[in-house]
C-alpha cells in the first residue's frame, strides 16, 4: 500500500522512482534538468524520485506515495498545484492555440498589468526562463553605461557571466570570468570597495534568508547611482512573494531593473524583465533580446490568472502568516528540546531550516530530519516555500512531523549515531554561491 499524509508509516516503496532512475542512467547526465529537484538533493534509497501529480499542496510519486510538498516545485507553485482558475485560463487559451505567427495580444494585456503592480515597470518584456532575464538585464547595463564589469550578489542562473564566478565555470572562458565579481550580502564597505568606474551594473537577490540590514538597499541604490552603474533586482523568489510588487515594493526601493520568473505564472514557464522607460528602450533597437518561444500565450494566460488571483486572494498575506506559524513554530519545537544548533529564518513565505556545524555534519543533520518527515507524508529539502494551497492543518501536520523528527535528531546527536541512523547516502549541498 502507498503511503500516505500520516505519522509513523513505514518508509514508502519507491521501486518505480528506483526503476526510472535506473533507466534515465548514461542517459540523462545528472538525470535531471533542474539541479534543486534531482537526487543529490535527497537521501537516496528512501525518497522518492519521481512525482507524477499534484493538487494543492500535495504531490503523489510514481508509486503513489502521497506527501505534503514543501519545495513547491522550487518556487513557481505560489497559488498551489492545479489552481482552478490558472487552469482554466490555460485550458481556455488552448482552444484557441500555444503560440502564433504573430504577435498576440496577451502579450499587452499581461505587459500592461505588471506595469500597474511592480514599481518602476516603465516597460516590460518576457521571456522563459530566470537567467534569459537576468542575462538580458545585464547586457543592457552594458549596453546603457559603456562599462563591462558586473557585481553580483546570489543566484543568477546558469549562463557564462554569473556561473563563471562559481565553482562550477568548466566551459567559460577565463576573459568572461574576469568580468564578473562577487560581492557579499549587507556588507556596504566590500561592495563600496568593488563599485569602481567599470562596472555597468549591480545585481543582487534584494533578500535571500537574511533580512537586509536598515537602509542597505537604499544605500546601495545610491551607491549605483553615484557610480554611474545601473541596480537590478534578481526578484526570482522575492518577486509576487515578498508582496504583489516583490522586492521594491516591500522594501521601498526601485531598481533600474528587475527581473522575475518562478511565481508570475504559477508554474508555467515564464520570466519577466521590468525596468526603467530610458534603459529598457534599448531593447528596441541596439540590444538585441529576442526568442521564439517569448510570447507562448499559455504561460502568458496563466500569468494574467495567476497575478489577478495573487492580488484578489491577497496571497503575499496569506503566504506571510501561514510561514510565520511554521517559522515560529519550528523554532519553538526546537528550542523545547535543547536543539539550539538548528533554527528556520528568512521572510516567513519562504524560510530556509539550517543546521550548525557544531552539533554535527549539518548535511547529516539535514538528512536524517528528511528521511524521517518521509515516514510522516512530508517532501522537504530544508525550506518551506509556502503556497496559498498550504492549509492550517497541512502546517500543523507539518510541526507534528517536525516534533517527531527533532526528537529522532536530538537521540541521534546525544548518541553520535548521526550517519547510521541513516538509511541511505546523504544529502549533498545546495548549489548556491552566494559568499
Ligand atoms: C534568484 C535566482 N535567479 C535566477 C535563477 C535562474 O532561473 P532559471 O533557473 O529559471 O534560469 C534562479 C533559479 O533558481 C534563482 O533562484
Amino acid at each position: 500500500m502507498p503511503n500516505k499524509v500520516a505519522f509513523d508509516q513505514p518508509f514508502p516503496q519507491i521501486a518505480a522512482s528506483e526503476a526510472l532512475f535506473e533507466r534515465a542512467r548514461g542517459l540523462i547526465p545528472a538525470g535531471t534538468q533542474t539541479l534543486a529537484k534531482g537526487p543529490s538533493q535527497y537521501v537516496d534509497g528512501v525518497a522518492p524520485k519521481y512525482l507524477a501529480r499534484g493538487k494543492g499542496a500535495r504531490v503523489w510519486d510514481v508509486d503513489g506515495n502521497e506527501f505534503i510538498d514543501l519545495t513547491m516545485a522550487v518556487g513557481p507553485l505560489v497559488l498551489g498545484y492545479g489552481h482552478p482558475a490558472v487552469d482554466r485560463a490555460i485550458a481556455q487559451q488552448l482552444e484557441s492555440g500555444i503560440t502564433f505567427s504573430l504577435m498576440h495580444p496577451l502579450e499587452v494585456e499581461v505587459a500592461e498589468l505588471l506595469r500597474r503592480v511592480v514599481p518602476g515597470a516603465d516597460a516590460v518584456r518576457f521571456s522563459k526562463t530566470g537567467c534569459d532575464v537576468t542575462s538580458a538585464a545585464v547586457r543592457l547595463a552594458r549596453a546603457y553605461t559603456g562599462r563591462s564589469k558586473v557585481l553580483c550578489c546570489g543566484y543568477h542562473g546558469w549562463h557564462d557571466w554569473y556561473i563563471g564566478t562559481t565553482p562550477r565555470r568548466a566551459g567559460v572562458p577565463a576573459e568572461t570570468r574576469g568580468m564578473t565579481e562577487v560581492f557579499p550580502y549587507n556588507d556596504l564597505f566590500a561592495l563600496m570597495e568593488a563599485l569602481d568606474d567599470h562596472v555597468a551594473c549591480v545585481i543582487l537577490e534584494p533578500m535571500i534568508f537574511e533580512q537586509p540590514d536598515a537602509d542597505y538597499l537604499r544605500v546601495v541604490k545610491r551607491a549605483c547611482e553615484a557610480a554611474g552603474a545601473l541596480l537590478i533586482f534578481d526578484e526570482m523568489w522575492t518577486g509576487f512573494r515578498v508582496a504583489l510588487g516583490g522586492a521594491q515594493q516591500r522594501f521601498d526601493v526601485v531598481a533600474d531593473l528587475a527581473c522575475f520568473s518562478k511565481a508570475v505564472a504559477n508554474g508555467m514557464p515564464l520570466s519577466v524583465l521590468t525596468g526603467r522607460a530610458e534603459v529598457m528602450k534599448l531593447l528596441d533597437e541596439e540590444v538585441f533580446f529576442f526568442t521564439t518561444f517569448g510570447g507562448e500565450a499559455l504561460s502568458l494566460a496563466a500569468a494574467k490568472a495567476t497575478i489577478e488571483e495573487l492580488r484578489e486572494l491577497d496571497v503575499p498575506a496569506r503566504l506571510e502568516t501561514a510561514g510565520r506559524r511554521l517559522l515560529e513554530g519550528y523554532n519553538r519545537l526546537a528550542a523545547s528540546k535543547g536543539l539550539e544548533h538548528t533554527w528556520a529564518a528568512g521572510l516567513p513565505c519562504r524560510t530556509l531550516v539550517s543546521f550548525d556545524a557544531a552539533a554535527g555534519d549539518p548535511l547529516l543533520q539535514k538528512s536524517l530530519v528528511q528521511q524521517e518527515l518521509i515516514r510522516h507524508g512530508v517532501l522537504w529539502t530544508g525550506f518551506h516555500n509556502l503556497s496559498l494551497a498550504h492549509t492550517d492543518q497541512d502546517i500543523e501536520h507539518v510541526l507534528l512531523a517536525y516534533d517527531r523528527a527533532l526528537d529522532v535528531l536530538a537521540s541521534a546527536l546525544a548518541k553520535g549515531t548521526l550517519a547510521e541512523s541513516l538509511r541511505g547516502k546523504p544529502v549533498q549541498p545546495v548549489f548556491r554561491k552566494t559568499q
